[in-house]
This record gives C-alpha cells, sequence and structure tokens, in this order.
C-alpha cells in the first residue's frame, strides 16, 4: 500500500459525484483550450489534487494526534507541458485578472532553485514551494522546463485546504514533469509525496501539521481518512455507517476569509508555539527526557509517560477503549500541572521561558521558527483542547467502524457523531481560540436546523463549517442556511454564487495525474487542430473531408467549430444518393471510396482530416475525389504521421501532423 504511486488516470468521471461531473468536464476542457491559446501547444499531462474538509480534530495534527478529514470534490487542477530543451518555469491561473502569472528560470540545487518570500503573499508561492521541495527531494541538477496552467475551485481562506490542494498538485506536476531525468529510479511513492508536500508547504511561511497534505494525496474514494503521524505517517481509510439515510456533510462557508499564512502571527503558528511549549513544560513534569533538539510533541509526551509508569491496559479493552483512558489520565495531568492560578489564564513570554528553563533566546531558537506577536501564551487550555479532541476522534473513528456490529440505529449514529461534532467546536471556541462570532452563529444556526452535529473545519478564525445531516433533509437544510444566514449578512449572492459556498459533497479520491483517452483528450485534440488551423490557414474553411472510419470522430467536431460543412469519404456502397468514386492504393491491395456528388461544390476551400497517414493511399484517393468535385484542398491533417513510409508525398496539398512516428 505505501509503495503506490501517483495513480494515472485516462478518465475523469472516476473523481466526482454525478451531479459535480459535467460542470467538472467543462472546467477540464476550457482548461486545455486556454492552455491551448496561452502557450500555442496541447498539455502533456493534468495534475490533480483535492481539498479537504476536517471532519473532527482540529489543531492536533502539530502535536502529533491523528485527525480525520475526507478529501472533497473541489480541487486544483494545474496542466503542464513539458520543455525537454529549457528549463523555465512558467504558471499562469485560469484567472488570470486577479492572479498575476510568474516565469523563472530555476537556480542551481545549492540555491534552492527558486526564491519564496514568505512576507509576499503571492499566490506562486504555493507552485513554488512544491516544486523546490520536489527538486530538492530528487536532487536534479538542470531540471525540464515546465509551461503550466492553474485551476482552483477550493475556496481560499475557506479552511478546506486550497492551499496544500496547490502545494500538493505542484508537487505532483513537478515529479511528472521531470519523470525523463529520473534515469530509470523510481520516483518517490504517493506516500513520500505527501510527506514532501508537508515539508515543502512550511517554505511559505507557516508551520502546518501535515493534515492536508496526506488527506490531498491519499484520500481513498468514499472514506475518510484517519490519518496519524506519530510515529510515522499513516492513513486508514474509514467508511461512513451505511444508515438509511445515509450519512451526509454539509459546507457552509462563513465567507470571513482567514488567510492562514497572513494570520500566522497571531494566529496558527502562535498555537503551534504554546502547543509545543506545552509539551515541553509537561514533559519535565512528568521526568520525561527531553531530546537535545528540543523537538517534542504532546503525543510524544503521551507515549513516553505510558511507558515510563509501565502502562498495562486490562485484558478484553479495544484499542479505542485504551487510547481514551490514557487520553482522559492525560486531561487529569493538565488540571494538575496547568491548572494552577498563577499558569490556568495564560503565562507571559518570560513565564513561559521560566517553565521551559529556558532562556529567550534558547526558546526561540528551539520553538519558534516563524515570526509570532502575543501577550500571554494559553498552556492549559491548548493543552486540554488537544487531549480532548483527539478522544473525540478515537470515539468518532470507533463509531463509524463498529456501528454495524452493534446494530445501531440511524437515529444513534447520527446523535453519537453529532454530539461528538458539538463538542469539538465548543473545545475550539472556548479552550483553543479559534472560532469566531459568525462560525458561531452558523453552526448554532445549523443544529436548529436539522444538523445532528455542526462544526467549524480546518484553521478557523472564519472559513467554513461542516455539518452532520441525513442525505435526505439535506436541499432542506441547505435552503434554511441560505434564508437565515446568506440572505442576511450577503444578500448581494446570486443563487449561482451560493452554490459555490453552501454545499454538500462527496468523499473524493486524492491527488491523480489525467494522462489519456477521455472527452478532455478528445477536447484537447480538437482545440490543437482548430487552433492551428486559425492560425496559419488564412483561407475560410467551406468543408472538413473525415476519411473512413477514424476521420468521422475528429472531422464532425472540427467543422462544427470552424463553422464548416462535413463530407464523409466512404468505402463503396455505404454512402445515399449520387455518389462519386475512386479505386484506392492500400498497402495491401486496393478498395473503393464514395463521396455524395454534391458535397462539395465546386471551388469551395477543403481540409482534410484522418487519423494517421502511411502510404498516404487512402488520402490520395480523397484527394481525386475531391478534385473531381473541383475542390480546393487547403491542407491535410493526421493526428499521427509514419514518416518513414513517405505518405505526404503522394499529396498535393500541404500536410500537418500533430505526432511524428
Ligand atoms: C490547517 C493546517 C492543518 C491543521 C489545521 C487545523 O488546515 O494546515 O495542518 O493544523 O489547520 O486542524
Amino acid at each position: 500500500m505505501t509503495q503506490a504511486t501517483i495513480p494515472l488516470i485516462e478518465d475523469i468521471s472516476i473523481l466526482y459525484s454525478e451531479p459535480k461531473l459535467k460542470g467538472a468536464q467543462t472546467r477540464w476542457a476550457s482548461l486545455v483550450r486556454d492552455f491551448e491559446q496561452l502557450y500555442g501547444r496541447v498539455p502533456d499531462f493534468i495534475a490533480r489534487s483535492p481539498g479537504r474538509v476536517n471532519l473532527i480534530g482540529e489543531h492536533i495534527d502539530y502535536a502529533g494526534f491523528g485527525v480525520l478529514p475526507m478529501a472533497i470534490e473541489d480541487d486544483c487542477l494545474i496542466a503542464v507541458a513539458i520543455d525537454h530543451n529549457d528549463s523555465t518555469v512558467k504558471i499562469s491561473n485560469s484567472n488570470g485578472a486577479k492572479y498575476p502569472a510568474l516565469k523563472f528560470v530555476p537556480k542551481p540545487a545549492d540555491q534552492g532553485y527558486v526564491d519564496i518570500d514568505p512576507q509576499a503573499h503571492v499566490w506562486t508561492n504555493y507552485f513554488a514551494a512544491g516544486y523546490r521541495g520536489l527538486l530538492e527531494d530528487l536532487q536534479i541538477e538542470k531540471p525540464n522546463g515546465m509551461l503550466c496552467l492553474m485551476s482552483g475551485t477550493v475556496p481560499a481562506g475557506a479552511g478546506l485546504s486550497s492551499s496544500s490542494a496547490f502545494v500538493c498538485c505542484s508537487v505532483n506536476a513537478t515529479l511528472k514533469a521531470q519523470e525523463s531525468l529520473l534515469a530509470g529510479k523510481t520516483g518517490p511513492t504517493a506516500h513520500e509525496l505527501a510527506i514532501i508536500s508537508i515539508r515543502s508547504e512550511r517554505y511559505v511561511g507557516t508551520m502546518g501539521g501535515g493534515m492536508d497534505q496526506a488527506c490531498s494525496i491519499l484520500a481513498k474514494p468514499n472514506s475518510a481518512c484517519f490519518i496519524e503521524f506519530h510515529p510515522v505517517l499513516k492513513v486508514t481509510p474509514v467508511a461512513f455507517p451505511t444508515t438509511i439515510p445515509p450519512v451526509a456533510f454539509v459546507i457552509a462557508d462563513t465567507l470571513v476569509t482567514s488567510d492562514k499564512a497572513v494570520t500566522a502571527p497571531v494566529r496558527y503558528n502562535l498555537r503551534v508555539v504554546e502547543t509545543r511549549g506545552a509539551a515541553r513544560i509537561l514533559a519535565m513534569a512528568l521526568g520525561i527526557p527531553i531530546p537535545e533538539s528540543g523537538k517534542l510533541h504532546l503525543k510524544q509526551v503521551l507515549d513516553a509517560h505510558f511507558d515510563k509508569i509501565g502502562f498495562t491496559a486490562a485484558a478484553g479493552k479495544t484499542e479505542a477503549e485504551i487510547d481514551i483512558e490514557k487520553l482522559t489520565e492525560m486531561g487529569q495531568i493538565v488540571e494538575r500541572v496547568f491548572g494552577t492560578e498563577e499558569i490556568k489564564d495564560g503565562v507571559t513570554f518570560e513565564k513561559l521561558c521560566e517553565l521551559s528553563q529556558l532562556s529567550g533566546d534558547e526558546f526561540t531558537r528551539l520553538y519558534i521558527q516563524q515570526p509570532i506577536r502575543a501577550e500571554r501564551f494559553h498552556l492549559y487550555r491548548r493543552a486540554k483542547h488537544v487531549f480532548g479532541e483527539e478522544k473525540r476522534v478515537v470515539e468518532f473513528r470507533d463509531t463509524c467502524e463498529k456501528a454495524e456490529a452493534k446494530k445501531q440505529t440511524a437515529e444513534t449514529v447520527f446523535s453519537l457523531l453529532g454530539r461528538l461534532m458539538d463538542a469539538s467546536q465548543e473545545s475550539c471556541h472556548e479552550l483553543f481560540d479559534c472560532s469566531c462570532d459568525q462560525l458561531e452563529e452558523l453552526t448554532q444556526l445549523a443544529r436548529r436546523s436539522g444538523a445532528y452535529g455542526s462544526r467549524l473545519t480546518g484553521a478557523g478564525w472564519g472559513g467554513a463549517s461542516v455539518s452532520l445531516v441525513p442525505e435526505d433533509k439535506v436541499p432542506g437544510f441547505i435552503a434554511t442556511l441560505k434564508k437565515e444566514y446568506y440572505n442576511k449578512h450577503h444578500p448581494e449572492l446570486t443563487e449561482e454564487e451560493l452554490e459555490n459556498v453552501v454545499f454538500a459533497s462527496a468523499p473524493s479520491s486524492g491527488a491523480a495525474t489525467f494522462v489519456g483517452r477521455d472527452p478532455i483528450a478528445v477536447e484537447m485534440v480538437i482545440t490543437h487542430i482548430v487552433n492551428h488551423i486559425n492560425t496559419t490557414i488564412d483561407k475560410k474553411v467551406d468543408v472538413v473531408v473525415g476519411l473512413d472510419a477514424r476521420g468521422f470522430l475528429f472531422g464532425p467536431l472540427i467543422a462544427m467549430r470552424l463553422g464548416a460543412a462535413f463530407a464523409p469519404v466512404r468505402k463503396a456502397g455505404k454512402l445515399p444518393g449520387a455518389t462519386i468514386q475512386v479505386a484506392y492504393e492500400k498497402e495491401y491491395g486496393t478498395d473503393k471510396f464514395e463521396m455524395q456528388a454534391d458535397s462539395i461544390k465546386p471551388g469551395q476551400n477543403v481540409i482534410v482530416i484522418d487519423d494517421l497517414i502511411a502510404t498516404g493511399g487512402s488520402a490520395a484517393g480523397a484527394q481525386e475525389l475531391i478534385q473531381k468535385l473541383q475542390g480546393n484542398v487547403l491542407e491535410f491533417i493526421f493526428l499521427i504521421e509514419l514518416e518513414f513510409l513517405k505518405g505526404k508525398d503522394v499529396l498535393k496539398a500541404p500536410v500537418y501532423s500533430m505526432i511524428k512516428a
């Protein structure tokens, strides 16, 4: 399992649920079309990484504890064409008006390939972070060039991990683009790519815990992911109980944007420092040795403590029961160590250092890699949240996994899971201070409107909420949120805009690279050919002639795009009405071709299209037919040309082929 690489896919319908598929197909196709217009060629592949919604387990991944997100259908796509001769990288956004393009020539490996200024909050930082992180891992001296076009649907600042989806997509795209330089070595596995993505995102200046990247890369379809970080990264799919009605999760964005990177010094990164400080001081209180590097998180403190006291579980207890017992005891230890008058309501930096037995400089060197600003550091409330939240994660997972064996009713399952989500929200609000008024309003409204549980998702301080709703109640639930929250606070939003603000998302699968055949591939071919015609032929094309049989696949689509007529050339005896006929030479004998006598008027301009040109016999047959009708062949177009057979020598008009072999 851990050896698997990022899957190569040829059909995007496996990535989206039925209601979203049509919109996704249009988006993928426009990406290809825009790419062609921008760079004058078709992309070699499209990398895809999804956003995620965290169901439970907030702000505990960087404390080393397991979390339970699921990948969503909204995602980041990067279409890429590889340049094997020039290392230059160009990255543009499909929303170019808002997000300006970037072009750079990579620096040598020992200079980190590309400069990233975490203080400059530009969108391309996320691309650069993934690009740099991956190349550093591969240690490539002269990377292949990459022409890239990005399209993202994960709303930014909504807590749905738009930034990690982008970083993961960049890592994935960069790997695929550099594959030819791996000299036969196998590249990183998907599991390794998740770790590289976690490391890479730190280049943009946040000290993230790893949940988002692991979920974006490793999620499996139709399930949530239980992600553990310690001692090693491990992802276990967790299926939802098969209740009637099924469980559904509705995501509702407060529309208060909270950009993790921008507010990091007073929010996200500060929480990381608080939990690290709490881990150190708890370890000291429990007589647990602290490594020289100072690196120790609350999960390691828990493990070390129970090792030290020689904990053995009572016979017959399940793993979940044992975890809960340990986490409850840790909660009591937090009360004892941090629940004192001196510490409970927060401590100054000086006090934090004193409790850590470190000078200010030492504490900063060990625990503050990115700038932070705070008057007080809350050891008690943060540590209490972390152990309590992990307990809820364990219970949530256990409920999902055992519901069927316990024959629990839908009502029981919904109530159990919902209660855990509500308790998580309360803890985020009261202890971790990562909620906000709008999240409180929206989650309370959700509960009043039929959700069994509702909580913030992601880093918080704004962004989205996630609510547990029985599937059959979803439309009514969404309608109420629109009426009671969005119409009140955001009357300017249209019904269409609201579709992307409050919606149910099916669990999606993780990162993938699209390389192949399906409507998108057809779109790539059509767009390429039409673009070629429009940019190189200055006459109006009147008729597109397609040759039996694969010319019929592409010819009509191209004719439609050009506003031209389509005329088939078929084997004898197949066309109705008056026809004209020629015999033509094939590689293995002769055959007869026909066209309808009125399909081309004298003097009309014609393009001939087929999938392949070998010896050119059938194309020459079509040429003769067109001549008989006094048409004027502007060009022969083929997807593939077998050059060594010199087929083009028998044709009297120019030949264009997409691929020469
Ligand atoms: C952000 C981070 C994650 C995690 C969440 C809070 O999304 O990227 O690693 O810490 O916040 O749970």
